[in-house]
């Protein structure tokens, strides 16, 4: 691509914004298309005759402005964003109510479940994106070495190995994660069991996002907690400013989020908010459960902080899991729950007691010998095709009505279509020809809420077939909604 125009000045005088702007009119004229790579610094720099700062400054001043997003280790593109309109900011009923997923939900969870056919509704990633073999190894190792501890088991927190390289990782989002405050658990379910367990009692309101991981409900439900949605905003999560009120007259117990990556929606809280929830919950003495398991799942260039590192007083309970990036099969875990640990630790004693240590030293092992930050990078470059792909496919096949989320880490894209259509409609008609997803009711408290929306997992790898069952899947969209 040749980007040789005529090198004019902006209007404050800056050569770096005359740059950015005409970059912009190509875009907006078409051509520059959404999704296409952008000629390297280097490249533009000589054909402009400009510095590589000037260049890098426009291509700055682009980001910001949401035109153009940075792919590691890839360059610059055009935002597959601008292709589609994304999601609109939830609405959720403003009172809270007691969680009960009804059967229907309950068969859809199942049904959505099943590996046959083109299952594109449960997130689960492609099981040969892990590193299986190597895993293998250090298990079969320490087994061989250790076999006592197949005879055994040890009382909580978890195996201090284990924890020793949770707390070294911290360092990367700058955290400074103690060893001695943290629980290894069983999954990420489990810490945010124990989570919600630590600070509220059957009958409390907790404030969660919404659209939210049924996961989250399946778990209010089992405690007889109540739910209060909070608006969520596909791009930038939990609205801050709705949940203040929300918390003014002291009914919510505690708050859930998933800051990092949320699911279905995949948005990002940006810092300051981040940095104004965690204030807010220490004000008002509200224990914020922090889901941080898609943390390590970025697609740009850093890992975003959790709210965990803007917690100084411990009122932040950061639950994660080795789920989604390494080893879904092991079911191991972890909770750093501030002030709450004590009580996290002896809630862990008299539920599942121990996670099983041999499991927790092959993490550990794994860790220790820095295959988990290559494994991360491949993992990753993959997902970003695998959501590109995905991505492209959905805005070439389904109406152009559909209103598709570009997440900026995780793997699932939230579709929201018009409001007369109905996808647990659409999902019956689809699994009779072997194609699933999760049909948006499964993301509330509340029945019918987002019965016109539908999440879409880009977990497993791009082939012919998956494009196949998502044109196909357009096509039985428009028949639903013409027919
Ligand atoms: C936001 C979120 N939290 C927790 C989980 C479950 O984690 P685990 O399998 O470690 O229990 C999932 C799984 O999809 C998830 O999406």
């Amino acid at each position: 691509m040749n980007l040789a125009l005529p090198a004019a000045q902006g209007r404050s005088g800056h050569l770096y914004e005359s740059l950015a702007a005409e970059i912009a009119n190509m875009i907006g004229a078409g051509v520059i298309k959404s999704g296409e790579k952008l000629p390297s610094i280097r490249k533009l720099s000589t054909q402009r005759d400009v510095s590589l700062s000037t260049v890098m400054q426009a291509f700055r001043v682009l980001e910001d402005r949401g035109l153009i997003e940075v792919r590691p280790q890839s360059g610059f593109f055009v935002r597959r964003q601008l292709l589609r309109q994304p999601p609109t900011i939830s609405a959720p009923p403003p009172q809270p109510t007691l969680v009960a997923i009804d059967d229907v939900r309950r068969r859809i969870l199942q049904e959505t479940r099943k590996e046959n056919g083109m299952a594109l509704g449960a997130a689960l990633i492609d099981p040969t994106l892990f590193p299986n073999q190597a895993l293998q190894r250090l298990l079969s190792g320490i087994t061989r070495r250790q076999p006592e501890l197949i005879g055994s088991y040890a009382i909580p927190p978890g195996r201090i190995e284990l924890r020793r390289q949770l707390a070294r990782r911290s360092l990367e989002w700058g955290g400074e994660l103690d060893p001695e405050q943290l629980v290894i658990t069983s999954g990420c379910i489990e810490s945010l069991h124990l989570a919600l367990r630590a600070v509220t009692q059957p009958g409390d309101v907790v404030a969660i996002e919404s659209p939210v991981y049924y996961g989250i409900l399946n778990l209010l439900e089992a405690l007889g907690l109540k739910a209060m949605e909070i608006p969520t905003h596909p791009q930038t999560g939990m609205s801050v400013d709705a949940l203040e009120l929300a918390t003014r007259n002291g009914s919510v117990k505690a708050v859930l989020v998933v800051a990092n990556y949320g699911n279905p929606l995949g948005s990002l809280m940006p810092d300051a908010n981040k940095q104004r929830l965690v204030q807010l919950m220490a004000e008002r003495g509200i224990p914020l459960i922090e889901d941080e398991i898609y943390g390590d799942f970025y697609h740009g260039t850093e890992r975003p902080t959790p709210l965990k590192g803007f917690d100084s007083g411990g009122n932040v309970l950061l639950c994660s899991s080795f789920s989604k990036v390494l080893a879904p099969g092991f079911r191991v875990g972890w909770v750093a729950a501030g002030r709450y640990q004590r009580r996290v630790e002896a809630l862990k004693a008299i539920t599942t007691m121990s996670t099983p240590e041999m499991l927790q030293l092959t993490l550990a092992q794994f860790l220790e010998g820095g295959g988990y930050d290559h494994h991360l990078r491949r993992l990753r470059r993959a997902c970003v095709d695998q959501v590109h792909a995905m991505f492209d496919a959905v805005c070439r096949h389904f109406p152009p009505e559909a209103k598709v989320s570009l997440p900026q880490g995780g793997y699932v894209l939230w579709v929201e279509l018009p409001q007369q259509v109905d996808t647990v409609r659409l999902l019956q008609v689809a699994l009779a020809e072997g194609i699933s997803f999760a049909p948006g009711v499964l993301f509330s408290s509340t029945p019918g809420q987002y019965a016109h929306c539908l999440r879409l997992s880009a977990g497993g790898r791009w082939r012919p077939e998956v494009a196949q069952a998502l044109a196909r899947l357009g096509q039985l969209l428009q028949q639903h909604m013409h027919g």
